[in-house]
């Protein structure tokens, strides 16, 4: 009992190592009527933001033509013999690791013995010892250590006997795990199979042939038809034909969904970085995600949130479940749907959600909060409200994403495709989300009078011009960088709705500057941070006028002065008591003290910015970080 006890946890150990060590990759896959390395290297550079250790091409000409290394896709490139990779079909990946194991033989495309068939992989095989050990025992030679390798042996192996694609499904059935997957055979060049199991893919349609990639960005140069892949699908694809199959080789009917982000909307358009793109992009992204939602001075969600009105009224608890910026978005969530429908809210990490039992009531809503649709833990926890019985709804950036899939209602925030790692207009638009979402559970359950709801449609209709402004005026903001970005420690503190924003605005400043930066409610502070308060600590307090606890902060505004601190403060224009106090003063526009979180994480994401910047920091693909988490 006890040794089997070990060998679990050992086992769930190597597990999480693995995880850790093989995953969050791009791949792309075409063939055409093109050659395909252009493709490919537009198509991975898109890409970029889900690893950048090391990358590969495959290129199937006859026979498979294999080039890879480590490094960011430019340096691969150069260290590459790219005159080798001629030909109308093949695939290509970009890899991440946290540490270790970033070397050559561990880059993708891997292959089999003979060279015959090439694979791109994202995602964890769990039974990769179980299955490698029996190849072994069969003569097999591996070249790397990742668990990869095994399922090119595995169809070499089941090739043996079978054409190239009952080989793939036939390997496919044996192995357990997550995977996206693209495979080339060289003795069938003219075709490319994709497979999918809990990692994300997606099968484009284009005039001039056909692709698979890992995301949408990828592909929007050449085209914006799409195939969303589902779990345990298995797609044959030749230069002019799409088809799709399950693992016992049933043929599968599919739709192709057709998408008008532009290809421009996936590009810099300029900017220096996607993050400075997408900081800018908020008004209009908030307008998109208002648009069409408001109409005739009421909040209208039509279908997508698949709720009718006595199901509302009859809501008795709602449990918000995110990861990283996603996870405080609900907290703004709890906020608004607490204080203003009145419904009991929890949030929860979807981490901790999955493995718990939560106490689901018969009327309990489950609200999952995602930018990608493909964060492994808020799926997984997600399906478990569904076994459990609870509603699902899910508020999200990508359309047609695995999230969006196993619930029961959606709400797309319309924030476009984010590219850069740290998440911005996806959060404010998810902010725009759940403030409609309040303003509709209180009309419906009569929490706010008329006049309430007419305020709150009015202020979110300024807010694009409001962040408009805040843009404009980001002279003080700039500045803060300017003196401030070689400090190595900050503290964000705010209360209320603003609580969320000093986490958010911490995390910004955390993953695009490496700079140690902790977010805390204001009144937190004296129960033990302000031990850490001296002048090399500059202090953000997210400060706008309100009736509730304005004063307080004020308060602990002189607290951190009377230590010797820095204070930036984030301020409603007009206010004429902390420009007194701070050393620096952010103005933000007037607007309800529920939307004020919406306004004031703008000037913080900037900071974040221009302060990486100063550092010369990689700010749209910082170290460690991937864009899509897709393991746990
Ligand atoms: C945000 O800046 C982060 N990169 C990260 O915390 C992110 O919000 C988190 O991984 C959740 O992603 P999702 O919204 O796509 O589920």
């Amino acid at each position: 009992m006890l040794k089997n006890h070990w060998t679990i946890l050992r086992k769930q150990y190597a597990l999480s190592v693995l995880k850790v060590v093989f995953d969050m990759c791009g791949i792309v896959g075409y063939i055409g009527n093109k050659e395909a390395m252009p493709v490919l290297v537009s198509g991975l550079k898109n890409l970029e933001y889900r690893g950048y250790d090391s990358a590969g091409f495959a290129i199937i000409n006859k026979r498979i033509i294999i080039e890879k290394d480590i490094g960011k896709i430019d340096d691969v490139q150069k260290k590459i013999n790219a005159s080798l990779l001629k030909g109308f079909s093949g695939l290509a990946h970009c890899r991440w690791a946290t540490h270790g194991n970033v070397t050559k033989e561990n880059a993708h495309p891997h292959a089999d013995c003979s060279n015959k068939i090439a694979i791109v992989h994202n995602g964890i095989i769990e039974n990769y010892s179980e299955l490698k050990e029996k190849l072994i025992q069969k003569k097999h030679v591996f070249r790397s250590e990742t668990d990869t390798e095994v399922i090119a042996h595995l169809i070499e192996e089941f090739h043996k006997k079978l054409g190239f694609e009952d080989a793939v499904k036939n390997a496919l059935k044996e192995v357990k795990g997550s995977y996206a997957l693209g495979v080339a055979c060289a003795e069938e060049p003219g075709k490319l199979i994709a497979a999918r199991n809990e990692s994300p893919l997606i099968v484009g349609k284009g005039k001039n042939g056909m692709f698979l990639a890992s995301d949408i960005p990828a592909l929007l140069e050449y085209t914006n038809k799409f195939i969303y892949m589902h779990d345990k699908e298995i797609a044959v694809i030749t230069k002019d034909t799409i088809n799709i199959f399950d693992l016992e080789g049933k043929k599968k009917s599919f739709k192709i969904s057709t998408l008008n982000w532009s290809k421009e909307a996936a590009e810099k358009g300029g900017f220096k970085h996607f993050m400075l793109k997408e900081i800018y992009e908020q008004p209009r992204a908030i307008t998109e995600t208002i648009d069409e939602r408001l109409k005739n001075g009421d909040v209208v969600f039509e279908k997508e949130l698949n709720l009718t009105d006595d199901e509302i009224l009859k809501i008795d608890s709602i449990k918000l479940i995110g990861c990283g910026t996603s996870w405080h978005a609900a907290l703004v969530g709890k906020f608004m749907f607490e204080e203003l429908a009145k419904i009991p809210t929890e949030v929860e990490y979807a981490s901790e959600f999955r493995y718990r039992n939560p106490i689901l009531k018969p009327n309990t809503i489950v609200m999952a909060i995602s930018q990608s649709g493909e964060t492994a833990d808020t799926i997984a926890a997600l399906k478990e409200a569904k076994k459990n019985g609870a509603k699902t709804i899910s508020i999200c950036n990508v359309k047609g994403s695995s999230i969006t899939r196993v619930s029961d209602g959606v709400v797309y925030t319309r924030a476009g495709p984010e590219i850069g790692v740290a998440s911005t207009k996806a959060f404010t638009t998810q902010l725009t989300v759940l403030y409609l979402l309040t303003i509709l559970f209180s009309k419906k359950r009569k929490t706010l009078n008329d006049k309430q709801i007419k305020d709150m449609i009015y202020g979110i209709r300024k807010i694009p011009l409001q962040i408009a402004s805040v843009l404009n005026e980001d002279f003080e903001v700039v500045n803060c960088a300017e003196l401030y970005h070689k400090r190595t420690n900050s503290l964000y503190l705010g209360r209320g709705v603003n609580f969320p924003i000093a986490l958010e605005g911490a995390l910004k400043l955390k993953e695009v500057s490496y700079i140690h930066a902790e977010g805390y409610p204001a009144a937190e502070m004296k129960h033990g941070p302000i031990a850490l308060i001296d002048e090399h600590m500059p202090v953000v307090f997210i400060a706008p006028h309100d009736i509730y606890t304005y004063s307080k902060i004020l308060g602990n505004i002189e607290e951190v002065k009377a230590r010797g601190g820095i204070v930036i403060a984030i301020a409603t224009e007009g206010d004429k008591e902390i420009p007194k106090k701070a050393d620096h003063t952010i103005f933000i526009p007037k607007t309800l003290y529920t939307l004020s979180s919406i306004l004031a994480v703008v000037p913080l994401q900037l900071l974040a910015y221009h302060i990486a910047d100063k550092l010369g920091r990689t700010i749209d693909q910082p170290k460690n970080l991937a864009k899509v988490v897709t393991v746990e």
